[in-house]
């Protein structure tokens, strides 16, 4: 964790990175034979980053590791638990990272991306989103029957009948969640309709209650900490009302799991709350850096952006302007940043499929055909599901090349 010294967003950017830019040519460590060598095997392990093929998605291990340590150290001081989504990286070699750092589990978005990390060996896993169809609804109870720690969300009744009916097909009872609204995106509003889903859960005899989530995704954007802290609070009210009600019925609230990266340290304050479905907090990204933290509210410097994207220079002949291979399919969104890092006047337009396009006034070095920049993106979930592999880096060199096996499992 930074310092609580407030710190623009442009100092930021300076101090992110050690060196980010390398001249193109220059040998760190293998020579260009050596590299074909290594490349044409399969096997980038110690070469250095500035000498990967670009648009290269990296993690920096050592701000992995220490974001995953400041969300353990932070949670463990109110005793809540984190239960992070996978949505966030798709990556089943980073949730085996986070069940080891003292997660409980992880959350998945989607069935497809369940089955990717349960077959992967990641068993407890909640999904968060209901699935509606028939098959989907048969693929959740199928991995429900092959790994008995999978626990779905349900928002409607007919949901649960469905579920009920499967769960009984398939020769199991199911593990059910009420999703409790924050909000109008998902969730059975909160009140009296969550209290009666949770008590048809409770009764049908193939599904078993387990507790509440309730996710306020609006909430985990809002800029400026203070502002951030009144409006979740408020906002997630009924949500506590709901599972009081659901309490004195008798009915299971064994879970209460909520909150995100932006609020992992407002949630807590909620009486009840048991863990905390963070995502971008082993990332992060510019929307997060711009919203502000407790100790410093120019930039959110809680977790260290971990996740970058190198790009490498095509042409400078215009003035004032740099073209990188790093576009729209490298970066995904164009607002805020992307932010190159040891620049802080560069603005940067992912907007062209296969190109970025710089425009700046002052640079801090020059630059030529072939050197790399270092960006942090925009936003990290769509970004890591561009890619095939993420470098798996510490100290600039590649210390693993780790399959991002669920990328593009969108259904
Ligand atoms: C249901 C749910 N839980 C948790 C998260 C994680 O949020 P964050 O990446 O902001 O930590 C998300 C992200 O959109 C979500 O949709």
């Amino acid at each position: 964790m930074r310092s609580a010294a407030k710190m623009s967003r442009r100092n930021f950017l300076m101090t992110s990175g050690a060196a980010t830019v390398w001249a193109s040519g220059t040998a760190h460590g293998y020579t260009a034979a050596e590299m074909r060598v290594k490349a044409a095997g399969g096997d980038l392990t110690g070469v250095s980053k500035w000498d990967l093929d670009t648009p290269a998605l990296c993690v920096d291990l050592d701000k992995l590791e220490q974001n995953i340590a400041t969300m353990r150290k932070s949670l463990a001081v109110v005793k809540v638990a984190s239960r992070p989504h996978a949505k966030t990286h798709k990556c089943p070699a980073i949730a085996k990272l986070q069940l080891a750092g003292g997660s409980i589990g992880i959350c998945t978005a989607k069935i497809s991306e369940a089955e990717v990390f349960s077959a992967n060996g990641v068993e407890p896993i909640l999904m968060t989103t209901s699935n509606v169809t028939p098959n989907k609804i048969r693929r959740a109870m199928a991995i429900r029957k092959a790994n008995r720690q999978f626990i779905q969300a349900v928002d409607y009744p007919q949901n649960a009948l469905d579920l009920n009916d499967a769960a009984k097909e398939a020769g199991i009872s199911a593990d059910i969640v009420i999703d409790v609204a924050v909000g109008t995106r998902s969730g059975v509003p909160a009140g009296d309709q969550a209290v009666a889903l949770a008590k048809l859960v409770d009764k049908l005899p193939y599904l078993k209650l387990r507790g509440v989530i309730s996710y306020d995704g609006s909430a985990q954007h809002i800029k400026g900490f203070k502002n951030r802290l009144d409006q979740t609070l408020k906002r997630f009210e009924p949500s506590i009302e709901t599972l009081e009600k659901m309490q004195r019925a008798g009915l299971s609230t064994e879970i209460f799991s909520g909150g995100g990266t932006g609020t992992y340290n407002i949630l807590p304050k909620a009486p009840g709350v048991t863990d905390l479905q963070v995502g971008s907090y082993i990332f992060m990204d510019c929307q997060y850096l711009e919203i502000g933290g407790e100790s410093n509210d120019e930039v959110y410097t809680d977790f260290a952006p971990s996740l970058t994207v190198l790009a490498t220079v095509l042409n400078t002949y215009f003035e004032k302007s740099i073209t990188t291979d790093a576009g729209a399919k490298a970066l995904t969104l164009n607002k805020p940043g992307p932010w190159v890092i040891g620049e802080k006047d560069f603005v940067y337009n992912a907007g062209s499929d296969e190109f970025g396009v710089i425009k700046y006034e002052k640079a801090e070095r020059s630059y030529k055909v072939g050197d790399k920049l270092e960006l942090i993106v925009p936003h990290c979930d769509p970004a890591v599901n561009e890619y095939d592999q993420l470098y798996a880096i510490r100290k600039d060199r590649v210390e693993a090349v780790w399959p991002i096996a669920a990328r593009g499992h969108s259904q």
